[in-house]
C-alpha cells in the first residue's frame, strides 16, 4: 500500500515514573514502540518516528532492530504538542497514517479499517463511558466536525462520550498545508494536531470517524497501564497459539514472548515461561520451567527446569532443577539437579544427579565436550576446558580435570575409611 506512517514518540511519559523512555518499556518481550513500528511496517515502507525526550536512546534502540526508519526530532521548545511534532515532516506518499508510539495493542485489522480510501481524513474514535482526559469528538450526520481537548471543553462538550483515540489517516497534501497553520491559542498553549480536523471541515473535506476498540487504542501511560496491556497481549498470543495447536495447561499462568515460535505438538504445563526468540518443536515443557532464547526439539524439560540462552536441546530429557546454558544436548538424559554450561553432549549420554560443569575460573568461560554413551555418575564436577570421548564411565563424586579417552573409566575418590564403633566412642554408650 502506498501510504506513509508517522509514529509520535516525542512525549516525556512522566506518568510512567521511569528512567527508561516510556516507549521502550516492553510488552511480551518487545518494546511498545517496536509493536507500533511492526504494525506500521505491515502496511508501509515509509516510516518516520518523531522523537525528542531521550531521543538518542530511543533512536539507538530502533536502529539496533530496524533499518530504513526515518527520524524527526521535534522542536519541542518552540512547537510543543502533537501538532508541533509533525512540523517539517515530509511524507513520501499521498496519504499518511499517524500512530502513537505508546499503543502497542493496535492490530493490522484496525489499521486497515483506518486506511480505507474514500475520505480526506479517517480518524479513530472510541466510545467511552468515562471520557475524562481525552479530546471529545463532535460528530454530526456521521461526519466529524471538530475535536475539543478536555481542557478546552465547555460543560456540555464534556458530556460527549465519543473520544479521539489519536490515530488518523490523512491526505498528505492536507497535512502539508495545515500543519504550518496550527497555532497554540488554547488552554495548554500547545500545538494541537487535532486542529487539522477543524481546518478540513472548514474546507468541506470529508472527515470520517472510524469506531475502534478501546482495548487496542488505549495508550499506555503508567506502569498500571503497562501491566494491563501485557495481560491483553498475552491473552492474544496464547489464544493464537492454542488455535494453532499448542496445548496449554492453565494458560493464565503461562508467559510467552511474542517472538517465540512453536511447531508440531507442544505441551506447555502451568507456570511455564518462554522468553526471547525461542523455538519449541514437538516437546513437553513441564510445570514452572523457564526457556530463554533457545531451541527445544522433541524433548521434555522440567518440571522446574531452566534453559538459558543459546541452548540447542534435541531428543533430550531435562528434569527438575537442571540449568542448561549455551549448550548443545543431543539425545541426553539429565534428570536432576545439574548445571550444564558451555557444554556439548552427544547421544546416549547420561548426566547423573548433582553434576556440575565448572565452566568459569573467575576470568573466562571454557567448554566441556562429552561424546556418545558417556555415563557421568552423580555429584561429579567437570572442570572445563575438558573433553570426554565416547563410551566413558565417570565414577560418582569424581572431580574431572583431564580429558578422558574413549572406552575408559575415570574416577577420583578419597579412599573410604571405616572405623568400627567410633560412634559409641564419640558420643558414649546410650
Ligand atoms: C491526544 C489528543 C487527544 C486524544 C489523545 C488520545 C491532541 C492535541 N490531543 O491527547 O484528542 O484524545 O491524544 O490518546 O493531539 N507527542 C509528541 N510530541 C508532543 C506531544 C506528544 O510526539 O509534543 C506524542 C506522545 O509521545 C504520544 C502522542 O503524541 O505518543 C500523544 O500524546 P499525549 O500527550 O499522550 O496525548 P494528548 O495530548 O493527551
Ligand atoms: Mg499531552
Amino acid at each position: 500500500m502506498s501510504i506513509s506512517v508517522i509514529i509520535l514518540a516525542a512525549g516525556q511519559g512522566t506518568r510512567m515514573k521511569s528512567d527508561t523512555p516510556k516507549v521502550l518499556h516492553k510488552i511480551s518481550g518487545k518494546e511498545m514502540l517496536f509493536h507500533a513500528i511492526d504494525a506500521g511496517e505491515a502496511i508501509s515502507d515509509d516510516i518516520t518516528v518523531i522523537l525528542y525526550h531521550q531521543a538518542k536512546k530511543v533512536k539507538k534502540a530502533i536502529e539496533s532492530e530496524y533499518s530504513g526508519i526515518k527520524f524527526h526530532i521535534q522542536d519541542v521548545e518552540n512547537f510543543a504538542g502533537t501538532g508541533g511534532a509533525l512540523r517539517g515532516v515530509e511524507p513520501k506518499y499521498s496519504r499518511t497514517l499517524i500512530l502513537n508510539g505508546d499503543m502497542p495493542l493496535v492490530t493490522e485489522e484496525s489499521l486497515t479499517a483506518l486506511t480505507k480510501e474514500g475520505s480526506d481524513i479517517n480518524m479513530s474514535v472510541i466510545r467511552l463511558e468515562n471520557p475524562t482526559g481525552y479530546g471529545r469528538v463532535v460528530i454530526e450526520d456521521g461526519a466529524v466536525k471538530e475535536i475539543v481537548e478536555e481542557k478546552d471543553c465547555s460543560l456540555e462538550q464534556k458530556e460527549i462520550k465519543s473520544v479521539n483515540a489519536g490515530v488518523y489517516c490523512v491526505k498528505s497534501e492536507l497535512l502539508n498545508r495545515y500543519i504550518p497553520k496550527i497555532d497554540n491559542n488554547n488552554a495548554q498553549k500547545e500545538y494541537y494536531l487535532t486542529d487539522i480536523i477543524k481546518m478540513a471541515v472548514d474546507e468541506e473535506k470529508v472527515v470520517n470517524p472510524v469506531f475502534v476498540k478501546e482495548e487496542e487504542f488505549k495508550g499506555v501511560n503508567s506502569k498500571l497501564d503497562l501491566a494491563l496491556a501485557e495481560e491483553i497481549m498475552q491473552r492474544r498470543i496464547k489464544e493464537d497459539l492454542m488455535r494453532a495447536g499448542v496445548i496449554m495447561r492453565l494458560p493464565d499462568t503461562i508467559f510467552i514472548d511474542c517472538k517465540a515460535k512453536f511447531e508440531g505438538e507442544v505441551i506447555l504445563e502451568n507456570g511455564v515461561t518462554i522468553l526471547g526468540e525461542s523455538v519449541i518443536k514437538s516437546s513437553n515443557i513441564k510445570s514452572n520451567s523457564v526457556v530463554e532464547e533457545s531451541i527445544i526439539e522433541n524433548s521434555s524439560i522440567g518440571p522446574m527446569g531452566r534453559v538459558r540462552p543459546l541452548s540447542y536441546i534435541k531428543d533430550t530429557h531435562i528434569g527438575n532443577f537442571v540449568e542448561v546454558k549455551k549448550s548443545t544436548l543431543n539425545g541426553v538424559k539429565a534428570g536432576h539437579l545439574s548445571y550444564i554450561g558451555d557444554a556439548s553432549i552427544e547421544e546416549g549420554s547420561n548426566i547423573g544427579a548433582g553434576v556440575i560443569t565448572c565452566n568459569y575460573d573467575g576470568k573466562a568461560k571454557y567448554k566441556t565436550t562429552i561424546g556418545k554413551n558417556v555415563f557421568v555418575g552423580s555429584d561429579c564436577q567437570l572442570v572445563a576446558p575438558v573433553k570426554v570421548e565416547d563410551d566413558v564411565i565417570i565414577g560418582a563424586g569424581t572431580t574431572l580435570t583431564k580429558d578422558v579417552k574413549r572406552g575408559s573409566l575415570a574416577i577420583s575418590r578419597t579412599p573410604l575409611k571405616t572405623i568400627a564403633n567410633y560412634f559409641y566412642k564419640f558420643f558414649g554408650d546410650k
